[in-house]
């Protein structure tokens, strides 16, 4: 069943993020979605989950700018981002929003407190205040042992929490998060969650996280299921 903007989230005017008639295809003939429709409010926390190759991850990039749709339109804060040139959505994820991606991307000849402090840096912040915030951040992920490691030293987990840091340190409205406790063992999945979910609250971020943890879903305001019937809400 697929649902309609409305159905999914309540009034567009008071939304984070609002996709209305979203199409995306990339084999002809096959597309991944029609006519999508969702909106997310401001400081809410939503689960998404689905079958894998479903469109979870392309979902995300196409909210976070990195990808645009063939039909329908994508705002975020109000804005439309799926018009915007590549250089003013490489600006909107700089100042907007924070993502954590399924692979990590950390930038490998940086540490782990240089990637996690690079959004304050990007946003003009002094060099010494952003490592302290990034450093704090680190620090509550229970990384301070491990703050001037390079990625290629650290753990899958570690790496992880590194890109947790990476996306909260500059306070963004909204955080996309793609599978962000997948490789965590239970204890650290517990922790990053907790982080995330706590940084995102004191912040008013919104939150929309790909997930298969039954424990993620269950911390958030709202649960979706992506299929290849469209977007629904799940208990
Ligand atoms: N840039 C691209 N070019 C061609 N096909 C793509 C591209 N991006 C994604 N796809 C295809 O779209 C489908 C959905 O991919 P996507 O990564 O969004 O799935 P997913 O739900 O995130 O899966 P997983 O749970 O395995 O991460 C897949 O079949 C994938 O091969
Ligand atoms: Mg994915």
């Amino acid at each position: 069943m697929s649902v309609s903007a409305n159905e999914v989230g309540g009034s567009a005017k008071t939304s984070v993020v609002v996709l209305a008639g979203v199409t995306r295809t990339f084999m002809p003939g096959r597309p991944l979605f029609t006519d999508l429709n969702l909106c997310i409010r401001a400081g809410e926390r939503v689960a998404l989950r689905g079958e894998s190759g479903v469109g979870k991850s392309t979902l995300l990039n196409l909210i976070a700018g990195l990808d645009v749709p063939d039909s329908g339109t994508v705002s975020v804060g109000g804005r439309r981002i799926d018009t915007l040139s590549a250089d003013e959505r490489a600006r909107f994820r700089r100042d907007s929003l924070g993502f954590v991606f399924q692979a990590f991307h950390l930038l490998p000849h940086l540490s782990a407190v240089q990637n996690a402090m690079l959004p304050l840096l990007l946003k003009g912040q002094g060099e010494a205040r952003a490592q302290a915030a990034a450093g704090d951040l680190l620090t509550q992920l229970g990384l301070a042992a491990r703050m001037y490691a390079y990625p290629g030293e650290l753990s899958g987990g570690e790496q992880q929490r590194v890109a947790l840091a990476r996306a909260l340190v500059h306070g963004p409205q909204l955080v996309l998060a793609d599978e962000p406790t997948g490789n965590l063992d239970p204890a650290t999945a517990r922790t990053a969650l907790a982080a995330l979910i706590d940084t995102c609250t004191s912040r008013g971020a919104a939150l929309l996280m790909v997930t298969h943890s039954a424990e993620a879903a269950a911390v958030a305001d709202r649960r979706l299921v992506l299929s290849a019937q469209g977007l629904a809400e799940s208990t």
